[in-house]
């Protein structure tokens, strides 16, 4: 197996129903469900918004920063089995804060199990705190600054939720607060969003890397951009195909968009949800027969080079 980095996690959207139903149990909280086999029946999604409004209720069983531990362990474990060696995971810290979760609770359940993720699991790891766009600018703001203040470890600031009607440019000046901290920066753009959105993250935002980013195929001169500058790509196909993004993986555009020249990387995205972990995703684009060899080999190593790892790691995994 190949060592792969995964950028594109949301470890929200890795609490599989056994263990939402587990954390429920332990924490005494109702769930709206009679059975395993009744939340699962949920899982059939018509865009983002419908997947987004399941994860999002679903998280309320998370009450303690031993529920965060649980969550983040859970998915190293499963992640270094899928031969992910680096994972740079997105944390909605609003999603819980607003809930009343302290969020000093939050932020020490997840950094604890990565802090220590290369000596327990053999994969280095990093955070990114991702805000909720559809709660707007100011909220991801007040965002920031709690986390900022409360000196806990994190690499970087991210943009997710329900994208139409929410642009990147609303939140120039929280990505320009955390350029001025040393994060990186990533952004959620052209998923369900326009190529608009795409150019917006990259010259508003100044982002380092595009999450999804597969609607960038509509527009010409946007490819020519992203080629030239080799702006990584973190594409999520099965993902993809269970937000109806795209109609199924056999007309997945990734080999499309590695045959123009895109520096594209395998992503998971929510796997609890979407059917499967990073080594999932492989398997369904190979069983497209959509990847040879030395594409699989061109996909590992852009992941690890998309990466924030530092170089040192890098070179070791390369
Ligand atoms: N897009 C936007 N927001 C999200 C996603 C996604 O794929 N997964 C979890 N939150
Ligand atoms: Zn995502």
């Amino acid at each position: 197996m190949l060592p792969i980095a995964e950028l594109h996690l949301h470890l929200e959207g890795t609490l599989e129903p056994e263990t939402i139903f587990a954390i429920a149990e332990r924490n005494g909280v109702e769930l709206p469900y009679a059975d395993l086999e009744d939340l699962r029946a949920r899982y059939a999604f018509s865009d983002l918004q419908s997947f987004l409004d399941l994860c999002y209720a679903n998280v309320a069983v998370l009450r303690t920063s031993e529920d965060f531990a649980d969550m983040t362990t859970a998915y190293l474990d499963r992640a270094a089995a899928a031969g992910v060696r680096h994972a740079e995971v997105f944390l909605n810290p609003q999603a819980h804060v607003e809930r009343g979760v302290p969020l000093r609770d939050v932020m020490a359940g997840v950094t604890g199990p990565l802090s220590e993720s290369l000596r327990t699991h053999g994969v280095s790891s990093g955070l990114i705190v991702a805000f909720l766009r559809d709660e707007g600018e100011e909220s991801a703001m007040a965002t920031l600054e709690a986390v900022l203040a409360l000196d806990a470890p994190f690499i970087g600031v991210g943009l997710d939720s329900a994208e139409v009607g929410h642009p990147p440019s609303n939140f120039a000046r929280v990505f320009e607060r955390a350029r001025a901290e040393g994060l990186h920066c990533v952004a959620h753009a052209g998923e369900e969003g326009p190529p608009s959105y795409i150019w917006e993250a990259l010259d508003v935002l100044r982002v380092q890397r595009i999450d999804h980013g597969i609607r960038c195929l509509e527009d010409d001169q946007l490819v020519q951009r992203l080629v030239q500058d080799q702006v990584p790509l973190t594409v999520c196909p099965l993902s993809n195909v269970s937000l109806k993004v795209v109609n199924s993986i056999a007309s997945h555009p990734l080999p499309m968009m590695l045959e123009r020249g895109l520096k594209v990387t395998v992503n998971s995205d929510d796997p609890a949800y979407f059917g499967g972990y990073v080594d999932d995703n492989f398997d369904a684009l190979m069983g497209a027969g959509h990847l040879c060899a030395a594409d699989v080999a061109t996909l590992a190593r852009n992941s690890i080079d998309a990466s924030f790892a530092d170089p040192s790691r890098k070179r070791q995994l390369m």
